[in-house]
């Protein structure tokens, strides 16, 4: 543990109180996009994998979170999030050990996930905890759109 990390961080799976909590950590952190509604992702985690949809706490607030996925194949990383003042203390950093110990319960053997190149500073991050490039291209396609939203 480094000296300025808070050892009052605890992490916990996501819960339905926390819905009004994790909307405004995403929208500080501008992980809400206008293509996604964040209240249709959250409810689709939750039907499906609620065990790795986690919330890093500091005392009783809400400060983090990571959803996570397995397909049985590869494990997924999406909306790793810490609040802006509460940064550069090595909370992702141990969010991300936490969710990686459940994936390898699980059997996961290799975690993928996708970053902007534009987003340096969490390619930094990302690096910093073991995570390589890999000499992909990304292809995606929209399935359902999802409902508008004002949250962006
Ligand atoms: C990316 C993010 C989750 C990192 O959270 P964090 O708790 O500040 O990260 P940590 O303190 O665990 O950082 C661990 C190490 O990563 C590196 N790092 C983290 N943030 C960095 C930054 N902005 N610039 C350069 N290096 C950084 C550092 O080496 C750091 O160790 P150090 O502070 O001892 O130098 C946070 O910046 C964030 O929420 N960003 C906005 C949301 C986002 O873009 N999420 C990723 C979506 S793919």
């Amino acid at each position: 543990m480094s000296i300025d990390e808070p050892d009052n961080f605890t992490i916990h799976n996501y819960q339905p109180r926390d819905e009004a909590d994790i909307l405004s950590l995403w929208q500080e952190c501008e992980l809400v996009v206008p293509w996604n509604n964040p209240l249709t992702d959250i409810a689709r985690k939750t039907a499906d994998s609620p065990h790795l949809f986690f919330i890093g706490r500091i005392g009783e607030q809400l400060v983090a979170s990571c959803m996570a996925g397995y397909d049985g194949h590869r494990g997924w990383i999406y909306f790793l999030a810490v609040r802006k003042a509460h940064r550069r203390k090595g909370l992702a950093a141990r969010l991300m050990r936490h969710v990686e110990t459940k994936l390898i319960e699980l059997g996961c053997p290799k975690l993928e996930l996708m970053v902007r190149d534009s987003n340096t500073s969490v390619i930094t991050f990302y690096r910093n905890i073991g995570f390589n490039p890999d000499p992909v291209m990304v292809l995606s396609k929209r399935l359902t759109e999802d409902d508008e939203h004002n949250f962006a």
